[in-house]
């Protein structure tokens, strides 16, 4: 396990010699301990990404060439699946096998862009018409230059894939700043990168708190672009430090995203889809299946089948065999989700099953909880969440379904069911958000644009759209005439004349 920074391909202390304790959430017991940066740490790794990218050593490859390197990470990172998605575990708390699964993922995430990086060869620049035809243009897409990406902990190594692989792709090069709760993968990516022959100074990695190290990161005048991933509190904070120096920006921030669930649907299959959506990954997914509507015919119905398959989930130890529930992430997102579901129950929902998960006697688990008879206007039904918590509603017709699903803060992503197309497709374009799923939920492609509406976020992740984020757009406009342009001298001549 590695606990320093990676600065410009060297592995170095903090400067202050601060750590930050690493705490494994099935046990409660610190593990290990990771470097703590500050301003002065993220001004070395600033530097280092900027005189790489001013050298052109990366920046200036070819996207053939680069994706060269980006497959030998895909490659690596396939390597080490077993041992990464184990230290995903002892961090995160996830269990094994959906571990494995964003390991894989986020090898995929490199193979992809090392394909648009070859693509954006063969793009070259494009020819467009202009209305004077004795000048030509082109228009070129250059790397933005350095950027500063915050990640959360949710996804620990998928989601540093989301913004690294992209951003290399781009030519770009950056300071990675994982969460200071989840940073074990991202700092083995730093080894598998440079292995794979990134040089130096292109990728580096700095773990720390998100007040002085993430911070100074985004204050800092050498960063062309802030990419983050996490809380709307946070981003929105972001985008004040961003404004300063009008930085360009995107953000992926949190979700409360309905699943609507007609009449005439197939009730298991809506349960299996709604148990995805909100149980996988302790529920601490941006795009979670966190309000349900469900047309009053089989409302109680769908509640009962619910209830029934939530309490067979087996909770427990993220590494042990058979768990599909493992811990929530720390101390502090139990406390926040056993905050709400308390909440909740004040607010005169009714609790279904679920709360506070204490036969182990240790570690942070939270039950599959069901709230139903959800009040619209209610916190549990309006906040994020990010546990383990499904809301409940009926609703009697299409137009009312719309109406509560859009009746949200946030635009991520969104779920209509219904054995009638038409009314899918009604319904799916209805629906406020960036990411519809018909028939289905949370199925996410590496291929395909991820992002929100509202306070959901700004700008797409993933697909050519992840790629056009770490791209500037240039054109290149020339005058090809011999004769004499005219305009400024024929204006002189009339003035004087
Ligand atoms: P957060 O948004 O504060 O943290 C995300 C990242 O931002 C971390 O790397 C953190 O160190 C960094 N950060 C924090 N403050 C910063 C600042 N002032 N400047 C720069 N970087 C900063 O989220 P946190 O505190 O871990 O979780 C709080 C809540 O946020 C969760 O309960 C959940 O509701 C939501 N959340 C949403 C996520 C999503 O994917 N949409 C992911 C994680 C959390
Ligand atoms: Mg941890």
């Amino acid at each position: 396990m590695k606990s320093e920074l990676f600065i410009n391909g060297a592995w170095v202390a903090a400067q202050s010699g601060g750590m930050i304790d690493v705490i494994d959430p099935a046990s409660e017991q610190v593990v290990h301990q990771i470097a703590s940066a500050e301003a002065a740490d993220i001004d070395a790794a600033v530097k280092a990404a900027k005189s790489a990218f001013d050298a052109g050593t990366w920046s200036g490859m070819t996207g053939a060439e680069r994706a060269i390197v980006l497959r030998n990470i895909a490659t690596g990172i396939e390597a080490r699946t077993e041992e990464l998605a184990r230290l995903e575990v002892l961090d995160n708390g996830k269990p094994l096998p959906e571990a494995r699964w964003d390991i894989e993922d986020a090898a995929a995430c490199f193979h992809f862009y090392a394909g648009l990086s070859e693509e954006l060869d063969a793009e070259g620049a494009q020819n467009i018409t202009v209305s004077d035809d004795r000048f030509t243009t082109r228009v070129v897409k250059e790397p933005v230059g350095v950027v500063g990406a915050i990640i959360p902990w949710n996804f620990p190594l998928l989601m540093a894939a989301w913004k690294v692989a992209p951003a290399l792709a781009a030519g770009c090069t950056m300071v990675l700043k994982p969460s200071e709760v989840t940073a074990l993968t991202a700092l083995e990516l730093g080894d598998i990168a440079q292995k794979a022959g990134l040089p130096d100074g292109v990728l580096n990695i700095v773990t720390g708190f998100g007040p002085s190290a993430g911070q100074p990161l985004t204050e800092h005048p050498d960063i062309d672009k802030l990419a983050f991933t996490g809380s709307v509190t946070t981003g929105s904070r972001i985008m004040q430090s961003a404004a300063k120096d009008i930085k360009n920006l995107s953000l992926e921030l949190g979700g409360k995203s309905p699943f609507v669930v007609f009449g005439d649907s197939d009730i298991e299959q809506a349960v299996e889809w709604i148990m995805f959506g909100i149980f996988w990954n302790q529920g601490e997914v941006c795009s979670a299946t966190s309000r349900v509507l469900v047309e009053d015919t089989i409302y109680e119905k769908l509640v009962a089948r619910l209830e029934l398959e939530a309490r067979k989930i087996t909770i427990g130890d993220g590494m042990d065999e058979g768990v599909l529930l493992g811990p929530l992430v720390n101390k502090s997102q139990y406390d926040k989700v056993l905050g709400l579901i308390a909440t909740g129950v004040e607010e005169g929902a009714r609790l279904v099953c679920g709360g506070a998960h204490t036969d182990i006697g240790k570690g942070y688990f939270v039950a599959p909880t069901i709230f139903a008879d959800v009040d619209e206007n209610s916190v549990i039904w309006q906040e994020e969440i990010f546990g383990p918590v499904v809301c409940l509603k009926p609703f009697s017709s299409e137009s009312e379904a719309v109406r509560l699903a859009n009746d949200s803060e946030y635009g991520l992503a969104a779920a209509v069911m219904s054995k009638d197309d038409a009314r899918c497709e009604r319904v799916a374009h209805a629906l406020r958000a960036g990411i519809v799923w018909i028939n289905c939920s949370q199925p996410t492609f590496v291929e395909a644009p991820w992002g929100g509406y509202k306070k959901s976020g700004i700008g797409r992740e993933l697909g050519k759209w992840g790629l056009n984020n770490y791209l500037e757009t240039k054109q290149i406009t020339r005058f090809d005439d011999n004769s004499p342009w005219g305009w400024y001298l024929k204006q002189a001549e009339d003035q004087t004349g």
